[in-house]
């Protein structure tokens, strides 16, 4: 996309400093809450801004006081203007964004995967799947498309959840991220390009590149999506495909409605996309209350393709994922699969089979454990770290937590050397912004993440006084 070629009015930009106007002098305020944009990746870079007269009027302040701003914001790297073309975001100083990684000690606490210990039952499960096994060592041991008990329990629990499925729309696949990596490979070819959030699931960012897709990002916040800006993105930028998150999603924890979901279905309609639905913890919520229908049910042209896993809420060890789509969609994801891996085990099929016959019992326990460690954490944070901000999320296993200064990175590093791994926020950018928030997992028991929050408490302390980022790459 050329430079600029994005845009942004003067309304909905108006919109997102909103809340950030109370500081003085208000050209000041204004610059720092673009910047803010800018640097949380909820303004991707490349974005036009609007004609200062039209920031103005929307923001209800001289024309003067926006000249100020954008002239602040160019003063600081933010903004960069050529006569005729407007002026257009970018970053001061842009990072890499990427993840390359050092293992953490395996004495150290890790926040940063988000993985929760095997649920009560898998025992159980997988020796009668042991038992059963014995029924299917006769055969050839391949399944393509995945073993049809399996497709049938995935589908049966879509129905349950309101949405109409035949075991002939899904494709058993070794995990999520597997799933995810099949479809960009089905959906994009290289060049084309791609929507995601800003932040999201690092690890989809990466299949993303690696398939050669040029990343357009739409900020997303804990308090959700503001989706005239999430659809203006589908209009303007006309995505192949798009990656979304809208069951707590990862890390903001946000939820979308089911007004929502309707509406983004629409606009990937109108802009001719393909959405990639991952909904790996949609079977996490911790609160009560309605969740809304998949995203597919408002689907009625076979453009939403849903990702599907029982990592987090069995156990990560189970490598069983699934799309759901359409059969003949299900023949060309079994083409590609084959270049590389032909079907997955047998015997996690069985054990995830079993596992999601008793889906309603797991849900109940694995949501009372993972209340216990959010509010954990959240009260241990209140505590000893008030300065930092989140919103609870209502499921999912993760808190994005808002930090005072953009000393992500260097906290992390710091925390490190105190036997804690946070996640920090730039790992979940396309730009290398998000240095202002961390992502913490709620994964580990009460009483380590309690351990966790001191020691973060003190890494924290340290790099208010020693801030400078010592550079090694950290992993999550
Ligand atoms: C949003 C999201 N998608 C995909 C995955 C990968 O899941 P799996 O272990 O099933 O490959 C994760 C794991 O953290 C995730 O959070």
């Amino acid at each position: 996309m050329a430079i600029g070629e994005r845009r942004i009015n003067g309304r909905l930009l108006a919109r997102l400093i909103g809340a950030h106007m109370d500081e003085r002098p208000y050209y000041l305020a204004i610059g720092r809450a673009i910047s803010g944009l800018v640097l949380d990746g909820r303004i991707p870079t490349h974005t036009r801004l609007p004609a200062e007269r039209d920031l103005a009027s929307a923001l209800k302040v001289s024309r003067n006081t926006v000249t100020a701003a954008y002239t602040w914001l160019r003063e600081n790297g933010y903004l960069d203007s050529r006569q005729g073309a407007g002026s257009w975001t970018v970053l001061p100083d842009a990072g890499s964004g990427s993840t390359v990684l050092s293992m953490p000690n395996a004495e150290h606490i890790d926040l940063g995967v988000a993985a929760p210990p095997a649920i009560e039952g898998l025992q159980d499960a997988a020796r009668l799947a042991v038992d059963q096994f014995a029924a299917h060592a006769g055969g050839l041991g391949y399944a393509p498309y995945g073993l049809p008990e399996l497709r049938h329990a995935v589908a049966r629990r879509y129905v349950e959840r309101g949405l109409a499925t035949d075991p002939e729309q899904i494709f058993v696949t070794n995990g999520a991220q597997h799933a995810i990596a099949l479809l960009m490979d089905l959906l994009l070819d290289p060049g084309d390009s791609l929507l995601v959030e800003s932040p999201t699931y690092h690890h989809a960012l990466d299949s993303a590149r690696r398939r050669g897709a040029r990343i357009r990002t739409v900020g997303v916040a804990p308090d959700g999506w503001d989706m005239e800006y999430l659809v203006d993105a589908f209009r303007q930028t006309k995505p192949r495909a798009s990656y979304l998150i809208p069951d707590f999603h990862n890390p903001t924890g946000a939820l979308m409605d089911d007004d929502e979901r309707a509406a983004v279905v629409a606009a990937a309609r109108r802009a001719g996309t393909s959405l990639i639905v991952d909904e790996s913890v949609a079977e996490l919520a911790i609160d009560s209350g309605d969740q809304p229908a998949p995203v597919a049910a408002h689907d009625f042209d076979g453009r939403v393709f849903t990702v599907g896993s029982v990592a987090k809420l069995f156990w990560g060890g189970l490598r069983i994922g699934w799309i759901r789509t359409t059969p003949p969609m299900v023949s060309r994801l079994m083409a590609i699969r084959q270049r590389v891996d032909m079907s997955s085990p047998i015997l996690d099929q069985l054990i995830a089979t079993r596992l999601l016959s008793d889906i309603m019992r797991i849900r109940a326990e694995r949501s009372r454990q993972l209340r216990r460690s959010r509010d954990t954490l959240t009260a241990a944070l209140r505590e000893r770290i008030p300065e930092w901000r989140f919103s609870t999320p209502g499921g999912g296993l993760v808190l994005w937590v808002g930090l005072p200064r953009p000393v992500a990175t260097a906290l992390s590093e710091n925390a490190a050397r105190h036997g804690v791994h946070p996640a920090p926020g730039p790992v979940f950018g396309a730009e290398g912004t998000l240095e202002h928030y961390l992502r913490l997992s709620y994964t580990r028991p009460p009483e380590v993440l309690a351990d966790a929050v001191d020691r973060l408490a003190d890494a924290y302390a340290e790099t208010l006084i020693r801030p400078a980022p010592l550079r090694h790459d950290l992993y999550v």
